[in-house]
C-alpha cells in the first residue's frame, strides 16, 4: 500500500515492522536503565522507548512513574528531587521475575538515567522514541512536560545528529504541541487510550497534524485493517503498545503496523520473522 507522505526521519528503517523496546527489554531486566536499552540493542531492536521526566534541577531523567517507590529505593516524586539524588538510588531494587522470591538486580548498581546517558549508551542506528510524561489534568505536571519538551528541542538544536535518531511521543497534546511550536521538524506521535473507538482516535491524531499514532492494543480485531490503511493515507506511522504475547505481535504484524512496542524485543522479532519465513513461498514481502 502506497502512503500519500510521511516523515523522513522514519525512512532510516525501511525494514517492517519496527520491534520498539518498550522501556528497554523491560521484560527481562529493570525497567528504564541502562542495561535495559543496551539489551534491547543487543536483541535488534529498532527502537527503544522510555518516558522523560525533569529534576528539581532541570535534568532530563528517564523514570515512568512520577514517584519513585515502584521501581527503586527511594521515596516520592522525582521532580522534587536533583539528578544527583536520583542516580544514588538503586534503579534494580524492586525488579523480579519470580514474584518476590528473589530480586537478582538489587545492589548492582542500577540506576535512573540521564537522557543524556542513554543517547550516550546507544548505537547511532537505534531510534529513541522518547516518551514526555505528562499529565494533563494537572496544570504543574503539564508545565513540567512542556519544559521537558523546551529542553528536547534546546538538545537538538545543541546536537543536530539527533534529528536522525529521536521520535518525540506523548499522551498530551500540549508536549506534542509546544516540540510543534518551537521545531516543526521533529517528529511527534500521540499515544492514546481507548477513551474513544480506535478510529477516533486516529482520526484526532490526523486533525492534530501529528507523524505517528501510538495505540493500546485495543479495536484492532475489529478496527485494525482500516485503521492501518487510512492512517498510511494520511501519512501516519502506527506504532502499537504494549505487545508482549508474540503470537499477538505476529497478527499485528499481519495487520501492517509499523511499529510493535514491546517488552521482550529479542522475542517479538523472532516470532514475526519465523512466521514470515513460513509465509515466503507465497511472496509476502518482509517491508511495505
Ligand atoms: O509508548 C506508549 C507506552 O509506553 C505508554 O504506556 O504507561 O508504558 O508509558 P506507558
Ligand atoms: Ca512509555
Amino acid at each position: 500500500m502506497n502512503r500519500v507522505v510521511h516523515h523522513p526521519f522514519f525512512r532510516r528503517w525501511p525494514r517492517r515492522p519496527w520491534i520498539i523496546a518498550h522501556r528497554g527489554a523491560s521484560g527481562l531486566v529493570p525497567e528504564n536503565t541502562l542495561t535495559a536499552f543496551v539489551l534491547a540493542a543487543e536483541q535488534g531492536a529498532d527502537f527503544v522507548e522510555l518516558d522523560l521526566r525533569i529534576t528539581r534541577d532541570g535534568h532530563l531523567v528517564v523514570c515512568h512513574d512520577a514517584t519513585l517507590e515502584r521501581t527503586t529505593d527511594g521515596r516520592g516524586f522525582v521532580h522534587e528531587h536533583t539528578l544527583a539524588e536520583l542516580q544514588r538510588l538503586d534503579a534494580g531494587y524492586a525488579f523480579t521475575l519470580d514474584r518476590g522470591v528473589t530480586y537478582p538486580f538489587r545492589g548492582l548498581g542500577l540506576r535512573i538515567p540521564s537522557f543524556e546517558e542513554v543517547i550516550a549508551a546507544l548505537p547511532s542506528h537505534i531510534g529513541i522514541d522518547a516518551e514526555v510524561k505528562s499529565a494533563p489534568w494537572d496544570p504543574a505536571d503539564r508545565r513540567r512536560g512542556q519544559a521537558i519538551a523546551e529542553r528536547l528541542v534546546a538538545l537538538v538544536r545543541a546536537r543536530p545528529e539527533l534529528r536522525e535518531r529521536l521520535l518525540i511521543s506523548s499522551f498530551d497534546t500540549a508536549v506534542l504541541d509546544t516540540v510543534r511550536a518551537r521545531d516543526p521538524e521533529l517528529p511527534v506521535g500521540l499515544c492514546t487510550i481507548p477513551l474513544a473507538p480506535l478510529p477516533e482516535q486516529l482520526r484526532s491524531t490526523i486533525e492534530c497534524g501529528y507523524d505517528a499514532f501510538h495505540p493500546m492494543d485495543v479495536g484492532f480485531d475489529e478496527h485494525g485493517a482500516a485503521v492501518v490503511a487510512s492512517a498510511y493515507l494520511a501519512g501516519l506511522v502506527v506504532n502499537v503498545w504494549t505487545v508482549d504475547a508474540p503470537d499477538r505481535a505476529v497478527e499485528l504484524a499481519a495487520l501492517g503496523v509499523d511499529g510493535i512496542i514491546t517488552d521482550y524485543p529479542e522475542a517479538t522479532r523472532q516470532a514475526i520473522e519465523r512466521a514470515l519465513n513460513r509465509q515466503r513461498p507465497t511472496g509476502l514481502a518482509t517491508t511495505r
